[in-house]
């Protein structure tokens, strides 16, 4: 891609990362991503915010080349996608200097090694004055890591946020389609954002301060409507669970399949819509969009020698990193002779603060007071969930 102007000097440079499939060895894109920086031109000095993953460098460099040279390089984020080229750039314009805070600044020097003689440190509220264009930094911790911070063009009135709004799109197009962006940021959010719901609120209100006009991730589509993206964030992080069932469950010999068949029809039977994943194939990253409004979460495991199957203790172990809103949380399975599957999944989620449902453990093949245990906890989920909204 060639820079594209956003505003009059401002410029979208980056990669477009079409082909990447997983991301941190971790997680999934089916759809790709993008590392987004932005160059603001000023009448005295340029500045670059971001970079790009190193592998990508090339063609930031060759963006780069069209612009005037960067005086300052700004990291919002010391994750390598975004600084990772920090080093290799600020040995290509010596006469940059690395503008970030201070938590930032040592996770260059540890993590990406930028010369330590290259920092000027900022602080919240701090600006730097390009000459007509304005850089003020704005500290929104935990989006993602805690060093994060924005970056405001009052001029332009845009936003650069980093992780921040994010989506893992790979995308010709600048701005967001608002029909089709819900699903990527949505799982974006629940992947990098969930576990930090709480500061998260905090950082959405921090920068409804300014009057944006446009929002500047960078990873994914602009943001043209910046209350489309805020509204949702507001709701993701700070609203009630909704009257959703996340099912996850594998099974080995059909049973557990078929108490997750019978519960799934018993709870929509009494109205909750239920989210189901085979966990041997299921992405992950739906999982964990699902997670995002679910009231409860269901575990189904059948027993392996005394303990969950491992796929199962898998998405326990991703749930109590997510720290979803969840309310309730309970397990159901099979198990041959013996074996404390609940009781070692429950050791898996110590983060989880809410209510451990009564487990559901069937012998073999479910019987008639297996499937009866099964209504009850329907029953009792559905009951759990009056008052709350549908998704
Ligand atoms: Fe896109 Fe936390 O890095």
């Amino acid at each position: 891609m060639k820079p594209r102007e956003i505003r009059k000097n401002v410029y979208l440079v980056g990669a477009v990362d079409w082909d990447r499939r997983l991301f941190d060895a971790l997680i999934p894109l089916p759809q790709g991503t993008s590392y987004n920086a932005y160059v603001v031109v000023g009448e005295k000095k340029t500045a670059l915010i971001d970079s790009v993953e190193p592998s990508h460098l090339s063609e930031l460099q060759a963006q780069l080349a069209e612009l005037p040279a960067p005086d300052y390089i700004v990291s919002q984020h010391g994750e390598q996608d975004h600084s990772g080229s920090i080093a290799l750039l600020a040995e290509k314009y010596p006469q940059a200097t690395v503008v970030t805070n201070e938590k930032c600044k040592a996770e260059l020097i540890d993590h990406v090694l930028v010369p330590e003689d290259r920092f000027q440190v900022v602080a919240d509220g701090d600006s730097l004055d390009l000459g007509g264009k304005t850089l003020t930094f704005a500290f929104t911790p935990w989006v993602h890591w805690p060093e994060t911070m924005c970056t405001w063009l009052p001029e332009d009135k845009l936003l650069f946020t980093c992780d921040f709004f994010g989506s893992h799109l790979a995308t010709s197009d600048v701005y967001a389609d608002e029909a089709t962006a819900y699903s990527g940021a949505k799982r974006y959010y629940a992947e990098i954002m969930m576990p930090f719901a709480a500061q998260v609120a905090k950082d959405v209100e921090k920068v409804a301060q300014f009057p944006i006009e446009t929002i500047c991730p960078s990873h994914g589509p602009l943001f043209g409507r910046p209350a489309f993206i805020m509204d949702l964030y507001r709701e993701w992080a700070g609203g009630a669970p909704r009257n959703v069932v996340t099912l996850a469950y594998v099974s080995m010999h059909y049973t557990t399949r078929l108490m997750a068949d019978h519960l799934t029809a018993a709870l929509a039977q009494r109205g909750v819509a239920v989210e189901r994943f085979e966990l041997t194939g299921a992405d992950i990253g739906d999982l964990a969009s699902s997670l995002v409004d679910a009231a409860t979460v269901l575990v189904g495991t059948p027993t392996v020698l005394t303990g969950p199957h491992p796929a199962a203790g898998y998405a326990a172990l991703l749930m109590n990193t997510l720290k979803p809103k969840a309310r309730q949380i309970g397990v159901f399975g099979s198990f041959g002779w013996a074996g404390k599957a609940p009781e070692k999944l429950a050791e898996l989620l110590p983060n989880f603060k809410g209510e451990l449902l009564a487990p559901v453990m069937v012998k073999g093949m479910p019987k008639a007071e297996g499937y009866a245990a099964l209504d009850a906890l329907a029953a009792s989920i559905a009951e759990r969930h009056q008052g709350l909204a549908s998704r």
